[in-house]
């Protein structure tokens, strides 16, 4: 196995693999100070990583993999650093659709898209027809683009509301799936396992409601330095815990 430095990682077969893992790809800007680069240098070197790691989860039979790439409190950031990471998701979603039915995953964004460059939302457009085309066996990467869970719950607040006020929806019909059916993430199971690398104890914002039963894992990795055998090491601490929902086990 990996994690004992003998080459392949084990089949799903030998350890649980999580379903659906979603990361918060932190520490980009850190590691361009270290190396003395400008910060969209972290951001590039983030970008790669994103593809190493979504490549490997595919391999190890990851179905669902979910990364939050821009946060909606991140556009309070220099210009010049939100000009790198739009021009980042315009390259990777240009070769999502170039490449994403021969790789066999879906890739969909998630979060607000209004404040977006008419292109990248062109862009968007273009993949998500492509990813509705795949087949079930595909795997699914999701980039959550202007994404926060409160504004996420805030906008299936005014969904719902609507269609009560609509008359569409009666006020005891309100089920949690009502709600989790109004969010970005409605065609997704929650996830298992949320990984922060960079050190930072703190969700920042991410999937709120999605991750009431998620398993976290925590490392002071910076994401652009995060690699396959750290996930390893993130899903072997996960095989170790143990959830109970609430129950007992
Ligand atoms: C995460 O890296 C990427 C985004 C938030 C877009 P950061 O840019 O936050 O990196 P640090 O936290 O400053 O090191
Ligand atoms: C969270 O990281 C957002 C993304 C990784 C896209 P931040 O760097 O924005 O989070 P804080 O500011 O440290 O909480
Ligand atoms: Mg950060």
């Amino acid at each position: 196995m990996a994690l004992f430095g003998f080459g392949k990682p084990a089949a799903s077969a030998e350890r649980q693999i999580p379903q659906h893992i979603a990361v918060i790809m932190d520490g980009n800007g850190r590691w361009a100070k270290k190396r003395g680069l400008p910060r969209p240098a972290g951001h590039a070197a983030g970008a790669e990583t994103f593809r190493t790691i979504a490549t490997y989860c595919k391999e190890i039979g990851v179905r669902y993999f979910t990364v939050y790439a821009l946060s909606t409190e991140n556009w309070k950031r220099p210009q010049e650093e939100v000009d790198a990471l739009l021009d980042l998701f315009r390259k990777y979603l240009r070769e999502a659709a170039e490449t994403m039915a021969a790789r066999g995953v879906a890739v969909r964004v998630l979060g607000d898209l209004t404040p977006l460059p008419e292109d990248i939302k062109r862009l968007v457009q273009e993949v998500s027809g492509i990813a509705d085309t795949l087949g079930a066996e595909a795997a699914t990467a999701s980039l959550c683009i202007n994404y926060g869970g409160r504004d996420e719950i805030k906008n299936a607040v005014r969904c719902i509301a609507k269609r009560v006020k609509d008359g569409e929806l009666a006020l005891s019909e309100i089920t949690e799936d009502t709600v989790s059916s109004a969010l970005y993430t409605a065609h997704l199971p929650d996830p298992d396992l949320v990984i922060r690398p960079s050190g930072e104890i703190r969700l920042s914002n991410f999937l709120l409601w999605q991750s009431a039963y998620a398993e976290y894992y925590f490392t002071p990795v910076l994401w652009p330095d995060f690699s396959a055998k750290d996930l390893d090491a993130a899903i072997e601490d996960y095989g170790r815990r143990s959830r109970r929902f609430g129950g007992v086990k």
